[in-house]
């Protein structure tokens, strides 16, 4: 690395603008997991929520901001006072806390959305950024739909923003509308023709729509901002944010032309990746850049030959770099508890002894059933044990008849509340036998938004991961459950999104603003 490097923060927005994606709502704790995960990785601003929008995203902003205390965190706000006020009490207990606050400046955004004239936007950008710098002393400022805006009123509006004492100014490309040329010119423009621009910090936001989000943000690098926003897989609204592990990595592997390095420990990716993508429930692409499951997969025999006379032929990085490391512990029916924990380590969990006792047994169950026990195998129990701990309720025992004579029908037996309550019931199919039957002992309204079943690993004795998603009046649940039989996994899948529900409902966590 030369020393002309120039130092790029990475804003992370996996737990605000990721978690806007249709489905992929998070609980607290699993945000908390996140966030920990990006603390190690030396993220240097975490956006943890959009506190106005609900008691879920404040608590999370709270509670990151009360746990995390190496990286800065960030809250986001509209320009009103009420969006403002909630961003910095939520932020109360940061050791660094950052405000966000955004307005639409694009002529259709202001027209229809807003309702409000250039002159009113002005005011609003004054108001919005004065209020938070009176709150808190890091301020950064977003213009919603930049790239759509006319040049000249962006300008008045980033000159007004840094007036009222904004410190970082951010460019979204909230439609990923832009190309890499463009975003370079608008970013280049701003900081070459706005006087106090050395006075603050630039900042890309591009999303996916055209596929350019990670492009772009490398041009508005290139033109010279200081922060890139990202998420870790790309996840985010409609087609998502620039994958937070392409840039890093971008900067890292070409940094012979890409002069600018950051401060992100790449070892963590592989196990961020799979922590966000298990709690979201949304896969990871097979042919992902980074992360993707055959990122590192040779297949065909001329690249494998070369691979196996020197690496450098095929490989541009090291599966090391980027966390995919070779394992070095062999997992089997003969390991004990230490290596089960060694183990676990090394797959980047660190288990408390009550969580290791409940994830060896398991572990022990699967290696009776399963003649190779893979790391994928690891990380699906001890997530799945993560996400089951203080249910209230549980699977107590399942016998289901399925095949080609009907009916076909479920014996379910749960324990509610320290309870046990069975019944019996038939449905189109073993899958929906089994959700009529889960519905008999525990009735609600919700709706089933996603049943989603998938392979940990190969070979017909593999263990099935099953999501669940459930919606109810604005609350939307995941579940995930694991198991060798995919009935079973799926019956834990329901039960856990229905816990989850439980609690959604007890704090009574209000329907999601929308704007
Ligand atoms: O895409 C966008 O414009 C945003 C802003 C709130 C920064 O996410
Ligand atoms: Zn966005």
């Amino acid at each position: 690395m030369t020393n002309n490097n120039r130092n790029i923060k990475i804003f992370d927005t996996t737990l605000r603008d990721g978690e806007q994606s249709p489905g992929a709502s998070m609980s607290l704790r699993e945000k908390i997991q996140i966030a920990e995960i990006f603390d190690q990785m030396n993220i240097d601003i975490i956006e943890a929520g959009f506190p106005i929008a609900s008691n879920g995203d404040f608590e999370s902003v709270k509670e990151v901001s009360k746990i995390i205390k190496n990286v800065q965190v960030c809250g986001l706000a509209r320009a009103g006072e009420k969006d403002i006020d909630r961003a910095a009490e939520a932020l109360k207990n940061a050791k660094n806390p950052r405000i966000h606050t955004f307005i639409a400046t694009s002529p259709v955004h202001m027209k229809y959305k807003l309702q409000m004239n250039e002159e009113e936007v002005l005011d609003a950008v004054n108001f919005s950024v004065s209020r938070a710098r009176n709150l808190v002393d890091d301020v950064q400022w977003s213009a919603e739909d930049a790239t759509r805006t006319e040049s000249d009123f962006l300008h008045k509006c980033v000159d007004v923003a840094i007036s009222a004492g904004a410190t970082t100014i951010n460019i979204p490309d909230t439609v990923g509308y832009a190309t890499p040329d463009e975003y370079y010119e608008i970013i280049s423009s701003l900081i070459d023709n706005i006087p106090s621009s050395d006075k603050v910090t630039f900042s890309t936001h591009c999303h996916n729509d055209l596929g350019l989000a990670v492009a772009n943000s490398l041009s508005g690098i290139r033109a010279g901002a200081g922060q890139v926003e990202c998420t870790m897989n790309g996840i985010g609204e409609r087609a998502g944010n620039a994958a937070l592990e392409e840039i890093v990595m971008s900067m890292k592997v070409r940094n012979d032309v890409l002069n600018y390095n950051s401060n992100v420990d790449t070892k963590l990716f592989t196990r961020a990746s799979r922590l966000v993508s298990s709690v979201t429930s949304f896969p990871v692409q097979y042919n992902k850049a980074i992360v993707g499951k055959n990122a590192f997969a040779h297949e065909a025999g001329i690249h494998q030959d070369g691979m196996l006379k020197h690496n450098e032929t095929y490989e541009i990085m090291t599966p090391e770099s980027v966390g995919l490391s070779e394992s070095t512990l062999v997992m089997g029916k003969h390991s004990g508890k230490h290596a089960f924990k060694e183990k676990a380590k090394e797959l980047g969990y660190v288990l408390a002894d009550n969580q290791l006792k409940d994830a060896f047994y398991r572990f022990k169950e699967l290696a009776d059933k399963k003649k190779e026990i893979f790391d994928d195998d690891i990380v699906a129990i001890i997530d799945d044990e993560f996400s089951s701990r203080n249910e209230q309720i549980k699977l107590v025992s399942l016998m289901i008849q399925a095949g080609t004579e009907g009916p076909q029908f479920a014996e379910l037996a749960m324990e509610v509340n320290g309870k046990i309550y069975k019944t019996k019931s038939d449905g189109d199919g073993p899958v929906d036998a089994l959700f009529n039957a889960i519905s008999e002992i525990v009735p609600h309204e919700s709706e089933l938004q996603l049943y989603q079943v998938h392979a940990v690993t190969e070979g017909t004795d593999a263990q099935a991961e099953v999501s669940v998603r459930l919606h109810e009046s604005g609350k939307t649940v995941i579940g995930r459950g694991a198991d060798t039989d995919t009935l079973v996994a799926s019956a834990r899948a329901y039960i856990s999104a229905l816990n989850r529900l439980m609690i959604k409902r007890k704090k009574n966590i209000p329907e999601e603003i929308t704007n």
